[in-house]
């Protein structure tokens, strides 16, 4: 039997999040720098959607469609086999970030030391959480002035419900800023500002080595002494059991443009961080080491070109051998699918590949085969189970508006959905179409590719709505008397699932207070 222990030991799958601004997109760079992945600064084309192009969505396509060399960044540390999957930073584009967050075993969360956990930050905490997903955090822009680090411990704990330890800590911030006590190593890193150089490690044998005072001072390094004392004090012993299950997150500091910390960062996270772990079909649990291949696919991306309309959907391999040319099964349709031209991405770019491994992404492109979700595998019956879908705060009607198109857009609608653009509901009273999405700006690409993709034309028309979620109960009395009840507000999503769609807060929190019999949840995945 085929042993692949080694390649899947070998692999970090791992996605960066952050707010935008907090040095995601800086900080990815710098470890593609360390990985030889590339060999001078600013050279990632980044997905970062700007600031001024907010408005103008094309525009954010475009840039979304250079990411797709982006997508999933992979590259050689020592001997370890690094995949980093990028997640977009505009936040109408959550969803992606959310179905991301199902391919990786790990997270990386950068925070910037001024501004603390921003929302973006906590939501997608959320997802993580929900998964146990293990989460490092790095507390970035140390260079700038910012909070004091014990406050900025707190914040993390209180507002991303997770224990934190810390593993590095500075030397005061800001123009002060000295440097970093590495306690996952016991050394200290000296912070000279500049982008390319790296950092200028003092070797010490202990905290009271004398030379840290020579390095920073006896005045800093005493506090720093104080500082420690009262980490040791306050938090438990890094158990890296724990954080693996998700329960600790260990925290470095650092300056991702200044390169400082970061190869820290990527030298613990390699020693700590999970290789590809076992993924939950509806079957069985699937362990990497398994022989036979399989994986699902977490993303779709269309190409928005007019003139090449294929897509790429981006599989995760979760178990056995991916080899180029073998025919698997696509568990959805029973079809058996051969791929001529999968690609691996290496070192920013894309290029055909012939097999793969546990934890590595393949790009398969493709003409409307895939949906969201899908499995492949070499014919086992195994069905991963369905990526989550979060509760949309935007709806609209959608409308056809030119009668003679009424199959182009039904087909149109149908392969988005798939894709994952954004959710559609049958609303169960009127029998009309719902689409809901976490974004304004899905309603205008849904629009526009509709139009430039399947020659369909639609027309929106807005609801007030508050929330989708879906509804589900043991006592099927109890489900039926607040369908009827709420007939008004009931729809279907497409996998005919019922859905609760509330027109404000207050309707909501009323029906889950009447109908304490009914679980209403703000995720597909219950
Ligand atoms: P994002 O992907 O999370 O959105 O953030 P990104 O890396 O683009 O960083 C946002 C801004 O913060 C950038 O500045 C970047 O240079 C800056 N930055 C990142 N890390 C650090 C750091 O350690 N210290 C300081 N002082 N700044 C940092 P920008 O002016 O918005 O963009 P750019 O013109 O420099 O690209």
């Amino acid at each position: 039997m085929a042993d692949y222990t080694d390649e899947i030991k070998r692999r970090r799958t791992f996605a960066i999040i952050s707010h935008p601004d907090a040095g995601k997109t800086t900080l990815t760079e710098k470890l593609l720098l360390f990985g030889g992945a590339i060999h001078i600064a600013g050279a990632v084309k980044s997905n970062k959607i700007k600031k001024t192009a907010t408005s103008d969505w094309m525009e954010i396509e475009k840039q979304r469609g250079i990411s797709v060399a982006t997508s999933v960044m992979g590259f050689n540390y020592g001997d370890y086999k690094i995949n980093i999957l990028d997640t977009p930073g505009h936040q109408d584009f959550a969803e992606d970030t959310y179905r991301t967050l199902t391919a990786v075993d790990s997270v990386i969360i950068v925070v910037d030391v001024a501004k603390g956990v921003e929302t973006q930050t906590r939501k997608l905490m959320e997802v993580c959480r929900m998964r146990n997903t293990p989460v490092i955090i790095f507390v970035n822009k140390l260079d700038r002035e910012g909070r004091d680090p014990f406050d900025i411990l707190d914040e993390l704990e209180a507002e991303l419900k997770i224990s934190v330890r810390p593993l590095s800590w500075p030397i005061n911030i800001g123009q002060k800023f000295k440097g970093v006590y590495n306690i996952f190593e016991k050394s200290l890193d000296l912070f000279t500002p500049d982008k390319q150089r790296a950092t200028e490690r003092v070797e010490i044998e202990h905290v009271n080595d004398p030379r840290i005072d020579e390095a920073v001072g006896e005045d800093d390094a005493a506090k720093l002494r104080d500082d420690l004392e009262l980490i040791e004090g306050v938090y438990p012993e890094f158990d890296v059991d724990e954080y693996l299950a998700g329960r600790v997150a260990p925290v470095f500091f650092g300056s991702a443009l200044n390169t400082f910390g970061v190869k820290e960062l990527l030298d613990c996270f390699v020693q700590i961080a999970p290789s590809p772990r076992a993924v939950e079909a509806i079957e069985r649990r699937v362990e990497p080491s398994e022989s036979e291949f399989s994986g699902f696919v977490f993303k779709i991306h269309a190409n928005m070109d007019p003139n090449h309309r294929s897509c790429i959907a981006f599989v995760k391999v979760c178990s056995g051998k991916f080899e180029r040319n073998a025919p698997y099964k696509h568990m959805r349709s029973g079809k058996m699918m051969r791929f001529a031209a999968p690609t691996a991405f290496m070192a920013q770019k894309k290029s055909v590949v012939d097999e793969a491994y546990p934890g590595d992404i393949v790009g398969i492109p493709d003409n409307g085969n895939f949906k969201i979700g899908d499995t492949l595998t070499e014919g086992s019956e195994l069905h991963y189970k369905g990526l989550p879908s979060f509760s949309p705060e935007l709806f609209m009607y959608i409308e056809n508006a030119d009668p003679m198109k009424a199959k182009q857009l039904d087909k149109g609608v149908q392969q988005l959905m798939d894709e994952g653009v954004a959710q559609l509901f049958y609303n169960q009273f009127n029998g009309r179409k719902i689409i809901g999405t976490v974004g304004q700006l899905q309603f205008e690409v849904i629009q526009y590719r509709l139009l430039h993709e399947y020659g369909a034309q639609c027309r929106w028309e807005p609801m007030s709505m508050y929330k989708a979620c879906w509804i589900e109960s043991d006592d099927s009395e109890a489900m039926a008397a607040f369908k009827k009840r709420k007939h008004q507000f009931m729809a279907l999503d497409r996998e005919g699932r019922d859905v609760f769609m509330a027109d404000s807060q207050f309707v909501l929190t009323m029906a889950q207070n009447d109908f304490p019999k009914i679980r209403f949840h703000f995720s597909s995945e219950f």
